[in-house]
């Protein structure tokens, strides 16, 4: 995205213009004012005449002279700071500065400090993670910072946003899958399929037979005539209904809901759709705060204990 997104380019002029010609007016003003004395009606004994008090009369002299310099050299400042840095238009300023610039001079010189730290860090798989103190600190920081707006400060989640402290994975566990999941993002797609099974009313008998699924109460009836429509489900969810993490189509037979697990919610999810996006995060994060927490995700989701009777084993 580039400015002219924002900006018409006059406008970048008719700033410039404003900005310059103020400037010098300031400086005008100061150098009449600096030079003349308003002629004022008490002018005889040099005041202005206004009295208050009783008798506290206002002089009528120039401004004193270190004042007026003082405001010359600010007039002078701001001229030199639109030679050296970007004010004016497209001109850059001589000393090339942009806050991109120091944005990215900033960063690079924070990822150098940290850098051993990470170090550490990258040596260890995402499961030995777990077992370290200080990643999973900073694991948790990063969390906050990153993740916690969407997932919760908890990493609970909420509707639509997956809880990511269960043992249950939209698109899988596993340290590559959970990192591929922040790497590269995810989206979850599942189109309305109320024509394809044949309306709300059967939306609602397969809304039964996904109860029954998680063997939660429901009414065989409309459940087993659900069945019949699931065929319409299974390419995604699986003819089981245990779901499939390539598509990120959840498990059914679980009683883990993204979307609400009641009747009603069901048969939304089944008319209307669900869609759940996980923004990319390679380009905010470096490869190594993923790896880290990748680790942190898999220790609070118990996934690296499940993983660990290999390290532990070790003498
Ligand atoms: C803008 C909201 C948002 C942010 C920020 C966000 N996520 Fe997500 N995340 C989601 C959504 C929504 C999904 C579910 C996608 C779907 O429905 O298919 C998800 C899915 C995931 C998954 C896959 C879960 C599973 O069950 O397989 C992981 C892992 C994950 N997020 C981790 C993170 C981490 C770590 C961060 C911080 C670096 C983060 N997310 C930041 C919204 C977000
Ligand atoms: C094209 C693949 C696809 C088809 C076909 C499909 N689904 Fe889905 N379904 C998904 C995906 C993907 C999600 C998760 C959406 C998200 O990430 O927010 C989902 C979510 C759901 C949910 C929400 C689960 C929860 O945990 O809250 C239910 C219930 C559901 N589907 C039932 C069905 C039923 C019943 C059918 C058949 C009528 C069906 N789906 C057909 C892909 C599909």
């Amino acid at each position: 995205m580039s400015d002219a997104d924002f900006f018409n380019e006059l406008w970048t002029y008719f700033i410039a213009i404003i900005t310059v010609v103020g400037m010098l007016a300031c400086a005008l003003l100061l150098w009449q004012q600096g030079r003349q004395k308003v002629a004022a009606p008490g002018d005889a004994d040099n005041t202005t005449g206004h009295v208050w008090d009783g008798d506290l009369r206002e002089l009528n002299n120039p401004l004193p002279r270190w004042w007026m310099w003082m405001f010359y050299l600010t007039v002078v400042f701001s001229l030199g700071y639109l030679v050296v840095y970007p004010g004016l238009t497209t001109y850059r300023g001589s000393f090339g500065w942009t806050s991109a610039g120091a944005y990215e001079l900033e960063r690079a010189a924070l990822e150098k400090q940290i850098a051993p730290l990470y170090a550490g860090f990258t040596a260890k798989s995402a499961e030995q993670l777990g077992q370290d103190p200080e990643a999973m600190a900073v694991g948790g920081r990063l969390f906050l910072n990153n993740c916690a707006q969407c997932h919760g400060s908890d990493a609970r989640g909420s509707k639509g946003f997956p809880n990511l402290t269960d043992s249950d994975w939209l698109y899988g566990g596993s340290a590559e899958a959970i990192r591929t999941s922040i790497t590269d993002g995810r989206n979850g797609f599942m189109p309305p399929m109320g024509d394809a099974i044949g309306g709300e009313d059967a939306a609602r008998n397969v809304a039964q037979y996904v109860l029954s699924l998680s063997g939660r109460e429901n009414d065989p009836v409309r459940a087993n005539l659900g069945r019949s429509k699931f065929s319409a489900c299974a390419a995604c969810h699986g003819a089981d209904g245990k779901g499939n993490p390539l598509l990120g189509a959840p498990n059914l037979t679980d009683r883990i809901w993204l979307h609400g697990g009641r009747e009603a919610d069901i048969v939304q999810t089944i008319m209307q759709g669900r869609s759940g996006t996980m923004p990319v995060h390679k380009d905010r994060l470096t490869e190594a705060q993923i790896h880290v927490l990748t680790g942190y995700l898999m220790k609070i989701s118990g996934a690296s204990e499940a993983a660990t009777p290999v390290a532990s084993t070790k003498p």
